[in-house]
């Protein structure tokens, strides 16, 4: 079922809200691909009604000519989730649903969160992202939502959102989901060609060998190992590959006991920007 406006949403959910059932919903930019279908199975794993959300969000681009790239197609997207799961929702939103008539992001506080990485290199974006979850949480009032670990940023953001905005819903991260050789599913993969998309290969051999390296190897001698890795791939140009404490998203020169330290990887294939991410030691 797709549902274009705020209130006929409401309606149907207020229905199925009243027969006891819960609400999961799963935010998207449109494109749909493999990695939002596990979001989604991952979401009916915990919730009896799916809402997955269609909106290229314009105040988290911070970069124009690829918010006007974003693929779009609504129609393929249906027919893409009917094909795998009919019952799911699918709200499509205009922008004026969203943000009434003033197109703009709230400032949000999400410390450390957002001090590197993609909060560095897209200033704003997380602010925009904040501002479009905020106000779908308001009109779907799911029970839980349900982000994709690839985007591990991202989640750690709208965890703390929820808290900042003291909204009542669980955010629920979910494992990346990868093709078989690695690569991790985005919307943006789409938008490389087929030899690309074996290029692209390199951000998860780089993620797992940091990995590999990561308990008998410093973390320079790791950085050092990955931007060679990226320097001997003359298509790609690495952005950022840094190493964080989980629990502040900091970049770390050192290692200390008891943290959990993931990767971070951006590097652009031509003009499309990738990012992936990889726990290093749990
Ligand atoms: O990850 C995305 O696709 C977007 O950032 C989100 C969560 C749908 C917000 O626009």
């Amino acid at each position: 079922m797709v549902i274009n406006s705020k209130t006929s949403l409401q309606e149907v959910l207020e229905i199925i809200k009243k027969e006891g059932k819960t609400v999961g919903l799963v935010p998207t930019m449109g494109a749909l691909h493999d990695g939002h279908l596990s979001l989604i199975n991952f979401a009916y794993s915990y919730c009896d009604t799916v809402v997955v959300s269609i909106f290229v969000n314009p105040t988290q681009f911070n970069n124009a000519s690829d918010l006007e790239k974003y693929p779009r197609n609504v129609n393929n997207d249906a027919g893409f989730l009917k094909q795998h799961n009919s019952k799911t929702i699918i709200f499509t939103p205009d922008v004026s649903d969203i943000y009434n008539d003033k197109v703009e992001a709230e400032s949000f506080d999400f410390g450390s969160y957002v001090d590197f990485m993609e909060g560095e290199f897209r200033v704003g974006h997380f602010d925009g992202v904040g501002s479009v979850l905020k106000r779908l949480f308001d009109i779907v009032k799911p029970d839980k939502a349900f982000f994709g670990e690839k985007d591990f940023q991202q989640l750690m953001v709208v965890k703390k959102l929820v808290k900042i905005t003291d909204q009542d819903v669980e955010i629920i991260g979910c494992p990346t989901s990868r093709n078989e050789f690695g690569l991790a599913q985005s919307s943006r993969n789409f938008r490389l060609t087929d030899s690309e998309l074996k290029v692209a290969e390199l951000i998860y051999k780089a993620l797992s060998k940091a990995k590999k390296m990561f308990d008998n190897n410093s973390i320079k001698e790791i950085e050092n190992e990955i931007v060679n890795m990226f320097k001997d791939e003359p298509a790609f140009e690495l952005e950022y590959f840094s190493i964080v404490k989980e629990n502040d998203l900091i970049p770390t020169k050192i290692k200390e006991p008891k943290q959990n330290y993931r990767a971070f990887i951006a590097a652009f294939l031509g003009e499309v920007r990738l990012i992936d991410n990889m726990a290093l030691n749990y």
